[in-house]
């Protein structure tokens, strides 16, 4: 038992030297260029925005072919689909108790909109449009909200321009955030 307890503790030490005389084994640094390539958040404001522009027709389009198998179309009523998650409705909703959140009654950028569904739909295969694409449904799921015209295009310029029913529904919880954490100025 004695003897046992020993080897162990000799194999633990030497094990414990090879790992510390190991050089530490870094990759190649991360250039600009891989950075960017993995940098896909749109700020609320607009910043990083890319090219492209869309449209509600061409969003309607692919949202039947893309998203209404799981998301409802404004006229449906599919409550299974609703508990994935509402995108339509809910305005009348707003300020009361029990607020039905979705685009139209809840989302305070429409920037987001479009940040969220690029990264993350459809839920089975996420950026896997391009960004006009993402942009039209950006497009079509605003109009179908009753927040902008059929006719509306959607691009860098004009997105961040739109105003959401809710922009004023939330409240800072840290209005004094020190200089040195603000990400922008
Ligand atoms: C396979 C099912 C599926 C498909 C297809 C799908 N979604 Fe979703 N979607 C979900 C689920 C599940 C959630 C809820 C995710 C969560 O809460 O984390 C969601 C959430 C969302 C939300 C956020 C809703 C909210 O207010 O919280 C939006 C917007 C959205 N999807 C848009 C789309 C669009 C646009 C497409 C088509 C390009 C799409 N989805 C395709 C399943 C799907």
């Amino acid at each position: 038992m004695y003897m046992r307890k020993i080897i162990i503790f000799v194999t633990l030490l030497v094990s414990t030297q090879i790992a510390t005389a190991q050089e530490p084994r870094f990759g190649v640094p991360a250039t600009q260029a891989d950075i960017d390539k993995r940098f896909w958040s749109v700020f609320p404001d607009g910043e990083f925005l890319p090219e492209g522009e869309g449209n509600v027709a061409e969003g309607r389009e692919l949202f039947e072919y893309n998203c209404n198998i799981c998301h409802n179309f404004p006229d449906e009523n599919d409550p299974n689909k609703n508990a994935i998650g509402k995108l339509f409705g809910g305005h009348e909703t707003r300020g009361t108790a029990n607020v039905d959140r979705t685009i139209g009654s809840y989302w305070p950028y429409p920037t987001t909109v479009f940040n969220y569904i690029r990264r993350a739909m459809p839920l089975i295969a996420p950026m896997s449009l391009t960004n006009s694409e993402y942009y039209s449904l950006t497009a079509y799921l605003l109009h179908e909200n009753g927040i902008i015209a059929e006719d509306d295009v959607v691009n860098r310029d004009t997105l961040p321009k739109v105003e959401m029913p809710n922009r004023d529904g939330f409240v800072n919880a840290y209005p004094e955030v020190p200089e040195k954490y603000r990400t922008k100025p």
